[in-house]
């Protein structure tokens, strides 16, 4: 048997500072490669790819903190991904797109014209945020302690301090029972029908879902993905202003956006990684991996494998995206997907608009580092 060492730190300096440029290299130098933090790190497409249709081989449970549903296998994962998949379902997404689109012409009404701004304060992390609470049927006021959360959360993976991330869970717990609290005492009377009270009397197996349960779904949509979107907002501005003649088709042509949404992010994607337990002895490049051992799957260099797409630094808008391992694949791909696409498109078609010109500020960016991807600061000059 193999036996596990340190082939690669996700945590140095040099992969740090870019990311996307080390998992490029790591892809072609030692693409199964070991770490302390991550386990083993898969960064080819093709691992990846049997990793994710493999749920019997490949686990989802891979803590002892209950997720629903992507800390669980089949069949329970079926049975809970069902009941939750209508609420983030075509028809809630289309009716949120109204309220989407005010938040993102409120928040870009007060940016001056030709002054530099940091996108990512400015528009990106706020915008994710009030639309996540919007969605949710949440005040405003909520947006807070969620960012506060999504800020202490991040630290806290990055320092695999377990501690921390369980203080900061039972932290979350008692925020969200406290809604619900709130929600069940005034039920029938100021708790309108918002998608919060829908997901209360959601029944899984012919049981409503336990606090602990609905805990565990609102965290994952706000905690978990409110990091994601902000990312992905940032990482698209970024790369339309570094690219004045995509910024001129996609203005010209809007119905060219969400293609566009697809390829950028395949280029430089705003998920860094996620888990998989082992059931039973496999081997994955080379090495022979024990059951119970982790697997990351690397998404942003697996949408970079250069033999599955070709130049895959060039940002093609016609590219074919079957491959693309953006929203995953198999029974755990992203649910989330089709509210993520509206309110980025919904994002780029509001500056898109309202500014003629989006082009790089003065200041240099600063890359945001793992477990995150896209971008600390974004200085950019709207106009
Ligand atoms: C650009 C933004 C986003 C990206 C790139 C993204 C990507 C992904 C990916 C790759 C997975 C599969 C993870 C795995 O196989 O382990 C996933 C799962 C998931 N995503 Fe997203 N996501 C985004 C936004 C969202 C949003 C906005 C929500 C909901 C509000 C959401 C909810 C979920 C949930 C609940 C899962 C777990 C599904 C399961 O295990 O069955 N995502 N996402």
């Amino acid at each position: 048997m193999t036996k596990p060492s340190q082939d690669w730190d996700p945590t140095a300096a040099d992969v740090l500072s870019n990311q996307v440029a080390a998992y490029d290299e790591m892809r072609l130098r030692c693409p199964v490669a070991h770490s302390e933090l991550l386990g083993w790190s898969l960064f080819r497409h093709e691992d990846v790819a049997r990793v994710i249709a493999d749920t019997e081989t490949f686990s989802n449970v891979v803590s002892t903190h209950r997720s629903v549903p992507n800390g669980m296998d089949p069949p329970e994962h079926t049975a809970y991904r069902q009941a939750i998949e209508p609420y983030l379902g075509t028809e809630k997404v289309r009716n949120f797109e109204p309220e989407c689109r005010v938040i993102a012409t409120e928040l870009l009404a007060p940016l001056a014209s030709g002054v530099q701004i940091d996108f990512m304060d400015a528009f990106a992390v706020p915008f994710a945020v009030r639309c996540q609470c919007a969605f949710l049927g949440w005040p405003e006021a909520l947006g807070a302690p969620v960012r506060e959360w999504t800020r202490r959360n991040r630290d806290a993976v990055l320092t695999a301090d377990r501690a921390m991330l369980a203080e900061i869970a039972r932290e979350f717990e008692t925020f969200i029972v406290g809604l619900l609290d709130e929600r069940r005492r005034h039920a029938g009377d100021v708790a309108g029908d918002d998608l919060t009270t829908e997901l209360m009397r959601v029944q899984v197996n012919g049981k409503p879902l336990t606090d602990a349960e609905l805990t565990s779904i609102f965290r994952n949509w706000t905690v978990g993905e409110v990091g994601s979107m902000a990312a992905a907002v940032g990482i698209l501005a970024g790369q339309i202003a570094r690219a004045p003649e995509l910024q001129r088709t996609l203005r010209e042509v809007p119905a060219l956006i969400p293609a566009a949404i697809e390829e950028l992010l395949r280029v430089d994607g705003p998920l860094v990684s996620n888990r998989r337990r082992v059931t039973r002895e496999v081997t994955l490049g080379g090495h022979r991996i024990a059951a119970g051992e982790r697997v990351s799957l690397m998404w942003i260099s697996a949408n970079r494998d250069e033999t599955v797409f070709e130049g895959p630094d060039s940002a093609r808008i016609d590219r074919d995206q079957r491959p693309s391992l953006l929203w995953g694949a198999g029974v755990h791909v992203c649910p989330g997907a089709g509210l993520a696409r509206l309110e980025m498109r919904v994002a780029l078609e509001a500056l898109l608009s309202t500014f003629d010109q989006i082009v790089p500020g003065d200041a240099s960016p600063r890359r945001l580092a793992f477990p995150e991807n896209g971008w600390a600061s974004l200085p950019l000059r709207l106009g």
